[in-house]
């Protein structure tokens, strides 16, 4: 079920108590500190909180960023939701208080709790108490944590000085995803901008990575793919034709048609591109990508020969939306194909060049294909997103 987690709900005490087991909880924060997205941060953190205190809803808002992640329990499972545009740190909120307190906020009785503002899903829930805690790093602050209860309850001080420890570490984690999407986020600007080398060495190329990237993520979704390996497909087809910049340019740009000396010479340019990312980290998943777009499903193609499911599934992808926008683009030695044109050249390729099934998605999807502009009628984009 869409935005269902996984995650079982724990019962969770009642609020003072019991005592939680804290190896439990030292595991749970483990799980917090490992998290690199927010979503499985917040999972990980309900299963801390959950071996406090039984709780019904948790909510993570963090300073400059218009979402806010809710899981509210439903039976014995969270379910995920995203609230968009929250205004949840509006001045008279009681998010905006706790954050300007930087304490814990207790509301034992949110009906009778008078001077506050709360989010529409506080009354749909039927949440009736509240433990707002600021997540702070450093001096800053940086978001807010809610747990949501649908009993009033009273919350003992030690419960309370629990969360906040807990709600450090949330804070840490935080931070250091901030910190490793920021990091990937400038390693990418920089492998852009060598891509965007290539174009320049070869100038019939312009567009053509990012426009590949676009239809390869377009194709892929209608597959399920989602999540790192949709981060891999973007990186992968972003730089399928980086060893590029290591073939002369006398051979990219050559008018006529290529010797075979001169192709052999082309066909490297899988293997030097995979060189190329293999000395970045964050690139190591999207080298076969690089290194096999050029594979036929028939395993004639190069640089390995590989054949059927032997190809990488997100190369199989990439080769495909590759040929498609290579032949709609003009080159130094040929005109742009026609949409037409290229499209059966793809239905006739089915089983040779491509796999049947990823050629057959791409055909169902070509539909979507809209001229990119009026000035340059051979590139095409997806409707949605001209
Ligand atoms: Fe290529």
């Amino acid at each position: 079920m869409e935005g269902c987690t996984h995650l079982e709900a724990r019962a969770g005490g009642s609020v003072g108590e019991g005592s939680p087991d804290l190896l439990d909880l030292l595991g749970d924060t483990r799980g917090i500190l490992s998290s690199l997205d927010v979503g499985s941060l917040l999972e990980h953190l309900a299963e801390a909180l959950g071996s406090l205190i039984r709780i019904d809803g948790l909510s993570l808002k963090l300073v400059g960023v218009t979402e806010e992640l809710l899981l509210v329990r439903r039976g014995n499972v969270f379910k995920r939701e995203i609230i968009y545009g929250s205004r949840i740190l509006t001045p008279s909120s009681f998010a905006q208080n706790a954050l300007t307190k930087g304490d814990p906020l207790v509301i034992d009785d949110i009906a009778s709790a008078t001077g506050y503002t709360f989010p529409t899903y506080v009354k749909r829930e039927n949440f009736r108490a509240l433990v707002a805690v600021p997540l702070v790093s450093g001096t800053r602050q940086i978001g807010l944590v809610t747990m949501y209860l649908r009993e009033n309850r009273q919350i003992s001080g030690n419960i309370l000085a629990i969360i906040s420890i807990v709600a450090s570490v949330t804070a840490a984690a935080v931070e250091n995803s901030q910190l490793v999407k920021r990091l990937e986020k400038n390693y990418f600007s920089t492998v852009e901008a060598l891509a965007a080398a290539i174009e320049v060495k070869d100038p019939y190329t312009r567009g053509h990575s990012k426009r590949v990237t676009q239809f390869a993520i377009a194709l892929a979704e209608r597959f399920g793919v989602s999540g790192s390996e949709m981060r891999t497909l973007q990186y992968g087809a972003t730089l399928h034709d980086i060893g590029k910049i290591g073939i002369s340019g006398k051979i990219l740009n050559k008018p006529g048609k290529l010797s075979d000396s001169e192709f052999e010479v082309i066909k490297e340019h899988p293997i030097i591109g995979e060189r190329i990312i293999a000395r970045v980290d964050f690139l190591q998943s999207a080298r076969s990508i690089v290194r096999s777009h050029h594979e036929r499903f028939d395993g004639t193609g190069y640089p390995d020969g590989l054949r059927d499911e032997e190809i990488p599934f997100l190369a199989r992808i990439v080769s495909v939306v590759d040929f498609f926008d290579a032949l709609t683009s003009d080159r130094p030695y040929r005109k742009a194909y026609s949409f037409e044109q290229a499209t059966l050249l793809i239905r006739e390729g089915i089983g040779r060049e491509f796999d049947p099934m990823i050629a057959k998605e791409f055909l169902a999807m070509s539909s979507s294909l809209v001229r990119q502009d009026e000035s340059d009628k051979s590139k095409f984009a997806l409707s949605t997103l001209t």
